[in-house]
């Protein structure tokens, strides 16, 4: 009895590890805002990544020594906050031993996640970070979209060349890396094209902020002709319910933050005619373009915003450079991340010396409710 039982244990033990062996697959991190204010960007990213986690392993996986291998995705929820972000992060890299991650989508985040990839040579990939600095961590450290002193530009230039406006307001939360650069990057360039910003009005949180009369207030009595705010959707839409209800109803603008269908949920009549600058537009002809959206309806049933398209580019472009490294060791992907080269849905990726891609912005208006193109601007 004691023999078998011994044996049984053995055979057990013995049939763990080879399965263990025979599974082997390749764990990447997905780490978005699954939950919190922003969780439209964390389920869009998942499903975008998921994509071309799919589209790989379709295909028998990646081949690294010589044998075939699935990848396997971990996904992790930062709820937009950077330390959580921080924590998952090391969870993935120490407990599940992932090569690489795709994310965060918010810079806070990718900042609170870039110092840990970056000591461990983990190479991270940002679908969407867009504040300078994320990259400036390290040479693990990259990104699939373009950074915030384009955007910021991109708006300054609409409003005062396009629009002829000369008085510019800000209102921004000065508690985040993304919206804090970006209204720098705006009022400099404004003001480098003549224009003045009669007001530069901040508050702390969005996440938390509901009551945003009082900024409003000194804002409307600054005069402004134009109004920019670089804030995340949710935030974005109340100050526009609640400037409206103030009677300032001038034209406004804001960034990528503003990319989800809640915008117009949120802020209805009120977000009308608000322009802002993106990563994409469903009315891209490309094929690249078009063959993404079918696929992605066919998976969610709705069309893909920007965010879910830099996420499957992003794990696409990480997938590719596994696939040349033909290894699954930090130093080789991220080797091979730097000598990247192709056509994505969101535009072309090759990384620039700061593992920056140098791609183009589109401008987008809200229209009867919908996402209507402007107009797209190359660097
Ligand atoms: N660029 C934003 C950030 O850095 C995230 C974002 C990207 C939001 C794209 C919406 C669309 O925090």
């Amino acid at each position: 009895m004691k023999h078998t039982c011994i044996f049984l244990i053995g055979f057990f033990i013995i049939s763990l590890l080879s399965c263990e062996k025979e599974q082997a697959q390749i764990r990447v991190g997905g780490i978005f805002p699954l939950t919190g204010a922003s969780a439209t960007f964390g389920h869009s990213s998942k499903a975008g990544m998921q994509l071309a986690v799919d589209e790989f392993n379709a295909k028998g996986g990646i081949e690294i020594n010589g044998q075939k291998l699935l990848i396997a995705p971990i996904y992790d929820d930062t709820a937009g906050q950077p330390e959580q972000a921080a924590n998952v992060c090391r969870k993935q890299i120490d407990q599940n031993s992932v090569v690489a991650i795709v994310g965060a989508v918010m810079s806070k985040n990718s900042l609170a996640m870039a110092p840990i990839c970056q000591s461990k040579q983990i190479p991270m990939i940002s679908p969407s970070s867009t504040n300078p600095e994320v990259t400036e961590k390290g040479d693990f450290i990259f990104r699939a979209c373009f950074i915030d002193s384009f955007q910021g530009i991109i708006i300054a230039e609409y409003a005062y060349k396009k629009l002829n406006l000369r008085k510019a307001a800000v209102l921004f939360d000065n508690g985040n890396d993304y919206n804090k650069g970006l209204a720098q990057f705006f009022e400099e360039q404004f003001k480098n094209l003549g224009g003045e910003i009669v007001a530069s009005e901040a508050f702390t949180d969005e996440d938390k902020t509901v009551d945003f009369r009082a900024q409003l207030t000194t804002i409307k009595a600054a005069k402004p002709e134009f109004l920019y705010l670089p804030n995340y959707y949710a935030a974005s839409a109340t100050i526009l319910m609640q400037a409206k209800e103030l009677g300032l109803d001038i034209p406004v603008g804001g960034g990528d933050g503003w990319d989800s269908p809640k915008l117009v949920e949120i802020g209805g009549q009120a977000v009308e005619n608000g322009v802002f600058t993106n990563h994409f537009s469903k009315d891209d002809p490309r094929p690249e373009v078009q063959n993404f959206i079918r696929k992605y309806k066919e998976e969610e049933g709705d069309a893909p915003d920007s965010l879910a398209s830099l996420a499957y580019d992003a794990a696409f472009v990480l997938f590719s450079a596994i696939e040349k490294a033909g290894s699954l060791s930090g130093v080789a992907i991220r080797d091979a991340l730097k000598a990247t080269q192709l056509q994505g849905v969101t535009g072309n990726i090759s990384f620039d010396e700061k593992r920056n891609p140098v791609k183009s912005a589109v401008i987008l208006q809200i229209r009867d409710g919908q996402q209507q193109y402007l107009t797209t601007i190359a660097p």
